[in-house]
């Protein structure tokens, strides 16, 4: 993404970001409160039309860019919060993914509509491996309200993981999580890396130190710096705009404290 603007009734909510993610490598987004990180992630989503600036995919250039488009460019998504279907289980909900390798079996899993049971057995399959994927097989017949905030977040990404995407783009996936399902996330998405890039927009600094290869932090709508963690931990500019979100600076700290001396 190059160039991206985009203002809200007039009001800049971003402007002249640019960002890419290389193959294999995961990148994060990162930045204060309002900094526009899921406004960059709905672009990439195609959920929000940039005033300015080109989005370039494998080589071209994507101008009119659609959410229902996704899949069958090789991008999936998980949006803050868990956004999924309460009158589906999680089977269903996780098929639902799929649609990109799918041809009948979407529609005869949404509707019940007997059309071809091989396209639909093929789907199953699939989904029943993202489940596991995710530690969820478990939960296959069960409907999202009944499950554990945690579990559903899972659930939500077997659905982003069952079209096999080239790139991955999470939103806040660590929100709601406990310690250790957060480092079990961490460790997720760093084997994920090794066969799709990941853009992952977060608040938790010790999750995004630990996994990405890249970061790029956003503050008002501006890109106040982008490198490697090392060089962005480094940066001054990055700890100022921190400075107004008091709040998350103390737990990202007591956070990597913690786990400097777990692994130390
Ligand atoms: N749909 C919208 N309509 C109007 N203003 C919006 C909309 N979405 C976001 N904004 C504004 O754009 C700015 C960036 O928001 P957002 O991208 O959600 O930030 P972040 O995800 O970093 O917290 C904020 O000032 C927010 O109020
Ligand atoms: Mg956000």
């Amino acid at each position: 993404m190059t160039g991206i603007s985009v203002a809200f009734g007039g009001v800049s909510a971003l402007s002249d970001v640019s960002l890419t993610v290389e193959p294999g490598q995961v990148h994060g987004l990162i930045g204060p409160n309002g900094a526009g990180k899921t406004t960059l992630f709905n672009v990439a989503c195609g959920l929000v039309r940039p005033d300015e600036g080109r989005i370039v995919w494998n080589g071209s250039e994507l101008r009119r860019l659609r959410p229902s488009r996704l899949t069958r460019l090789g991008i999936s998504r998980t949006l803050q919060g868990v956004g999924l279907f309460r009158g589906l289980t999680v089977l269903e909900n996780v098929m639902v993914g799929a649609h990109r390798h799918a041809k009948a079996g979407f529609f005869s899993a949404l509707f019940a509509v007997p059309t071809s049971d091989k396209d639909d057995a093929r789907l199953r399959a699939r989904a029943m491996t993202a489940l596991e994927e995710l530690d969820a097989t478990g939960y296959a017949t069960r409907y999202p309200d009944s499950l554990p905030y945690p579990v559903q977040k899972r659930v939500a990404l077997a659905r982003a993981l069952v079209a096999d995407p080239e790139l991955l783009l999470l939103d806040e996936p660590a929100s709601g999580l406990g310690e250790d399902e957060m480092h079990e996330l961490g460790d997720l998405i760093r084997t994920l890396s090794g066969r799709m890039s990941v853009l992952l927009v977060e608040h938790h600094m010790d999750l995004v130190m630990r996994v990405c290869d890249r970061i790029t932090v956003l503050d008002s709508g501006e890109q106040i710096a982008a490198g490697t963690p090392a060089e962005v931990q480094a940066n001054p500019a990055v700890t100022e705009a921190y400075l107004g979100d008091e709040v998350d600076v103390a737990t990202d700290a007591a956070a990597l404290a913690a786990a400097d001396g777990r692994e130390g």
